[in-house]
């Protein structure tokens, strides 16, 4: 599904250069949920930036579904960001001129799916996040927390191969941050999504499958999620104090 080789990506200025990742090897498997921790600075955004061809990194491969996305040109770049990536925000996106229903139509119509199969597939997404009675809704009429959902069903709209989330509960209280976390987790079982999802908040990672840390833009550990959630808290819990809090430092 992704794998990733030896990526390094540098940030140079006029005065200065910052690797910002370095000697960074990850594979993600199909259908895994994978939650990115670090502190901050430590290269989590860059990375899911890298992967999703934002930034150009230095070297090394990013291979998605096999195709090596650092060397493919722009036209091509834009295909694979189009149907086999789904992006969620912190901060949603969603387009305030169209309503819920709308929204989730419209990465669809842009990939010139046929409309027969664009409601099929919207009306599967609107059942399973529970978002079908605010689909005649406008964004700005709708919580932090649906609002996310209806950005975790659009970015799902296309079947994208992998799903790159990036702290998509920094922005909600607790109580729509669980339901966030929930419709990532039905999204994963109950649809095989993807997932790659960077996050601060050690709950919504104890709901993933994998915990990768990263710190000064390599990877120090990972845990393997053997029983629930809540034992799996423990352990990334345990695994933060032992460097000190340093990986959440915010
Ligand atoms: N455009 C840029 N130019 C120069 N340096 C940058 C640029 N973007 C990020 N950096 C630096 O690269 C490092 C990694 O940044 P990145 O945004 O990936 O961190 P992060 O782990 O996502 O942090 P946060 O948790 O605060 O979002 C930081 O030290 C940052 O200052
Ligand atoms: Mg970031």
């Amino acid at each position: 599904m992704l794998e990733i080789k030896e990526l390094k990506k540098t940030y140079v200025s006029k005065q200065n250069k910052y690797i910002a990742l370095q000697d960074l090897n990850l594979n993600v498997s199909k259908g895994e949920f994978v939650s990115v921790m670090g502190p901050s600075g430590s290269g989590k955004t860059t990375l899911l930036n890298c992967i999703s061809g934002f930034i150009a990194a230095d070297s090394g491969k990013i291979l998605l579904d096999g195709e090596n996305i650092l060397n493919i040109d722009e036209d091509k770049l834009a295909e694979v960001r189009q149907n086999k990536i789904g992006f969620v925000f912190q901060d949603f996106i969603l387009i305030n001129g169209l309503t819920v229903l709308e929204n989730i139509f419209l990465p669809q119509i842009i990939a010139n799916k046929n409309m027969k199969e664009i409601k099929k597939r919207t009306k599967a997404l609107l059942d399973a996040f529970a978002i079908e009675m605010i689909k005649d809704k406008y964004p700005n009429e709708i919580s932090g927390g649906q609002k996310q959902r209806v950005a975790i069903a659009r970015a799902l709209s296309n079947n994208p191969s992998i799903i790159l989330a990036d702290e998509p509960t920094g922005n909600l209280d607790s109580k729509s941050s669980s339901t966030v976390i929930q419709a990532f987790t039905d999204a994963n079982k109950n649809l095989g999504a993807t997932i790659f999802m960077v996050t601060h908040d050690a709950f919504a990672a104890s709901h993933s499958d994998r915990v990768v840390a990263l710190k000064d833009g390599h990877i120090i550990k990972e845990l393997v999620r053997n029983a629930s959630p809540r034992e799996f808290l423990n352990d990334i819990l345990n695994f933060m104090k032992g460097i000190n809090g340093d990986i959440y430092d915010d």
